[in-house]
Parts: C-alpha cells; structure tokens; sequence
C-alpha cells in the first residue's frame, strides 16, 4: 500500500525499529527488495536518486514501483526522493508521484540550507508530501556533491557532525518531517580505516534538542566480508571495504530515534558478487536472465537478513493500520490521477 513515512516513522521512533530505504535503480534491484519485504511482512521505502532518475528515465522506474504497489499490496512503501538538491528536482519528483522527499543543502552554509529546505517544505506539504533535510556532513560521495575523503572525515570526524544546538534550530525555522544526521557514517564501500564506530553520544544529544524528530541515518550498507570476498575472489579489487557493522545499526534503531536507514551501497555488492561469480564459473553463459535472476535472489537474501536487522520484519500490518489511523489522504498527484487529470 502506497503511503507517505509518516505512520512508518510514527511507530518506528518508540517502536524499537527502523525503516530501510533501499536505492532503487532497475527492475532486478526493485524485484529483490520487494520480495524480501514480502517475506518478511516490512514496512519499506524505495528511493531514487538523481543519478537513478537519469540512468533509468523516472517513468520506467516509477512504473515498476506502481507495480509493486500492485503486487504487494499488503507492504507499506513510500516513494522517495533520495538527495534532491534543487527546487526544481523536489517540484519534480512532486510531480511524478512521490510520497516523500529529501532536499539535502548540506553543502551549502547554514543559512543558504535553512532558506532551501523550507522552500521546499512549503512546496511539498501543499503538495501532500513530506520532507527529509540533512544537517551536517557526510563522508563519501553524495550524489553529484563530491563528499570528504573518507580518511579525512575520520580524522576530523568531530568538525562534520550534527550540532545538536543548530539541529533544533534547523528543525523549527524549516517545518521538516524528519532530519538526516551525520554520525560518524559515509556513502559507498570505504566508510572506516580503522575500527568502526558511530558516535551515539551525537544521537542522543540530538534527541535531547529535538524531542520526537525522525532521525535518518545515510551511509548505513554494512559492505557484508562475503560480497567482498567473492567480488575480490572473481576479478574484483576491493581491498580495504569497511561498513557500519550490523550490531551498531540494530543499537541506532531499538535503542535510539533512527527511522529510517539508508542502503544502496550492500545492493550494489550483492548483484555485483553474484555476477562476477557466475561470469567466473560459467564462462559460456550469455543469457541475461541466468544471471540478472541469480543476482535479484542475492538481493532478496541480503535485504531478508537486513529487515531482521533493522527490526521491522512483521511491522507491515501495523504501519497499514497507522496510516488507515491518521487518514491523511495521498499527495495531490494521486487525486489527480484518480480524476484522470
Ligand atoms: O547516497 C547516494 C546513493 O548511494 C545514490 O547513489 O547518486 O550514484 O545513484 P547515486
Ligand atoms: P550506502 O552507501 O552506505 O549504502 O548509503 C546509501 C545512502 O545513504 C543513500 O542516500
Ligand atoms: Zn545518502
């Protein structure tokens, strides 16, 4: 059932879980996700990068999200729009359907990203939509943003984080839905040098400011040692991945107010694994779908394994009779495409 992350964020922020919001790219990566939500009864949230909107033109990826909508209607899923970063890319993605948006001006200085993350809140509550925006700094790659390289972030870790003091500002002069923290993780393969630590201590004063606010967690893959072993076994060279390890992901979601938990990163290693492995052992083989098919199983294993992680296996019954609860309607879109307008 399409919906906004409002009834998913309302349960998970004292209900000890966190939503997955997996990068969707083409029908095989979505096909995974979806099937392992199925399995395991769980609220998600699909989301599309800008990066995805170019590579697969949005209207064949928001048909196949239509699709699983179709196909799953039991599951909560919310349509995201994963780092957006102009006015124009939020008017956008209102307008192609989503449920949900991130505008992220971390990059630009505090007020410049203040005055954009409430012009977009504007934009897409009057739209029936809700609102991500960062505060702080992320390692890695962000979208078309070159991020800090990721042992420069460790090192300086303290300088990138979230002020809690700012965060509550942020959070009342913006009107946002929910706010993505940085605490220590980073985008893509390569997030620690060292031993892995996110700064919980940066969680819970940020909870302290800003009481009830979602909190969303990027950079979040936990770049599982068997997709890097296979990866580098098969042809591959990654030496030195390091993600956010399991335990600490599952203490961010029980223990403290992280909804949402970013993956794109994990989808990536699994398809890329379990293509490298089937091109190493069946050189023959040229039929996309012996090995398109194999890697979408491979996604559905990992996203099985991280919705238990993430605690909202068999959450998906209870976010339905959420959003049933508040009975807000769908974005305007909807409204309109129901009336053939
Ligand atoms: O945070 C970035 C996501 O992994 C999306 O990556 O912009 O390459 O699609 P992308
Ligand atoms: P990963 O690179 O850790 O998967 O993070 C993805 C993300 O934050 C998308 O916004
Ligand atoms: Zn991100």
């Amino acid at each position: 059932m399409l919906m906004t992350t409002k009834p998913m964020f309302d349960l998970a922020y004292d209900g000890g879980f966190g939503v997955g919001a997996f990068n969707v790219n083409n029908m095989e990566i979505t096909q995974g996700i979806i099937e392992a939500c199925a399995a395991e009864s769980s609220p998600v949230i699909l989301q599309i990068s800008k990066g995805a909107r170019q590579y697969a033109n949005i209207r064949f990826l928001k048909h196949i999200i239509d699709a699983c909508v179709e196909e799953y209607p039991e599951i909560p899923i919310a349509i995201h729009c994963d780092h957006g970063d102009t006015v124009e890319l939020i008017r956008a993605c209102i307008d192609d359907g989503y449920t949900s948006v991130m505008i992220d001006g971390s990059h630009h200085d505090y007020e410049e990203n203040v005055r954009l993350t409430a012009e977009c809140v504007k934009i897409a509550h009057a739209a029936g939509v809700v609102v991500e925006a960062e505060l702080g700094m992320l390692g890695g790659i962000e979208e078309d943003v070159v991020g800090l390289d990721a042992e420069e972030y460790q090192k300086n870790i303290e300088k990138y984080l979230t002020d809690p003091v700012q965060a509550k500002d942020f959070v009342e002069r913006t009107g946002l839905d929910s706010l993505a923290v940085a605490i220590g993780t980073s985008h893509g393969a390569y997030k620690f040098k060292h031993e892995p630590k996110l700064a919980f201590d940066r969680i819970e004063a940020i909870m302290k400011t800003c009481p009830g606010v979602p909190l969303v967690m990027h950079g979040s893959s936990s770049v599982p040692r068997e997709f890097i072993d296979l990866i580098n076994k098969y042809g591959g060279d990654m030496p030195g991945a390091m993600g956010v390890p399991e335990e600490q992901i599952a203490d961010a979601v029980r223990t403290y107010g992280v909804c949402k938990v970013n993956i794109d990163t994990d989808l990536r290693l699994a398809l890329t694994a379990k293509i490298r492995e089937i091109f190493a052992t069946k050189p023959a083989e040229f039929d996309p779908r012996k090995y398109l098919g194999p890697a979408r199983d491979a996604i559905r294993e990992m996203v099985k394994r991280k919705l238990r992680v993430l605690n909202s296996a068999g959450k998906a019954d209870a976010v339905v009779a959420r959003w049933k609860e508040l009975g807000e309607p769908l974005p305007v879109y909807y409204e309109r495409r129901a009336a053939g307008v």
